[in-house]
């Protein structure tokens, strides 16, 4: 992995640092309610697990899983759950945990979709929010690091499926993108989805209509 990374954006402990902030914040603001983590695969995992833990209420925990599809190298908002919920979040509160919020398509979409479903609450708490995501309507109540634009991996981010594993947040060199074919993915927020080799190859970088998921 040594020389595929280019740059380590955020430390384990920086992490785990802002994580117990988080969940600090968390706790105090539902002290009296029996919250629902809804965790987004698979993006999600790592932020959702330390969360998790580091939270002293007592949580339950629930997953979906969405792929997003888009039309050239941009997102369109269009998805389909590959996973839904195994409960009723109906009269619940819920907080959604997400990995990282850019063009918010996805998630605006997932929270319409949540919301349909009569939740007593429902929040939003993103580890990573690039600034295109300013540009969408979607409050996030809980926000770990305000990003530049450019495309990061590691702690369940993927390019292509790889670098999940990372225990930090970095971004990845040129190198790796020229080798799957394509051209490092643009610091938008459209072109920042681009996990799929062959996508970014026939489009410059970014993704296409074959979905992605998180
Ligand atoms: P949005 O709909 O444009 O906000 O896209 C959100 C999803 O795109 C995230 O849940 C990620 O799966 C993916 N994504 C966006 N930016 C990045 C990135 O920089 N690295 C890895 N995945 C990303």
């Amino acid at each position: 992995m040594g020389a595929d990374l280019e740059d380590v954006l955020i430390t384990p402990e920086r992490l785990q640092q802002r994580i117990g902030e988080l969940a600090a914040q968390i706790d105090a603001d539902y002290a009296d309610r029996e919250l629902l983590l809804v965790g987004v695969l698979k993006g999600a995992v790592m932020v959702m697990a330390d969360l998790a833990r580091a939270l002293r209420l007592p949580v339950h925990m629930d997953w979906m899983a969405v792929s997003s599809y888009g039309s050239g190298t941009k997102s369109s908002g269009v998805v389909r759950i590959l996973k839904d919920l195994d409960c009723d979040i109906t009269g619940r509160h819920v907080l959604v945990v997400e990995d990282i919020v850019d063009s918010g398509l996805t998630l605006s979409w997932l929270v319409r979709n949540l919301q349909s479903r009569g939740p007593a609450s429902l929040r939003v708490c993103a580890l990573l929010r690039k600034p295109s995501a300013a540009r969408t309507d979607v409050d996030v109540a809980y926000v770990g690091f305000d990003i530049a634009d450019a495309f990061v991996i590691g702690y369940g981010l993927d390019y292509a499926e790889r670098y999940r594993n990372l225990p930090f947040i970095g971004t990845l060199a040129p190198h790796v993108y020229a080798a799957d074919g394509g051209t490092a993915p643009e610091s938008t927020a459209a072109a920042s989805k681009a996990p799929d080799p062959a996508a970014a190859g026939s489009t410059g970088a970014g993704s296409t209509g074959a979905g992605n998921t998180s």
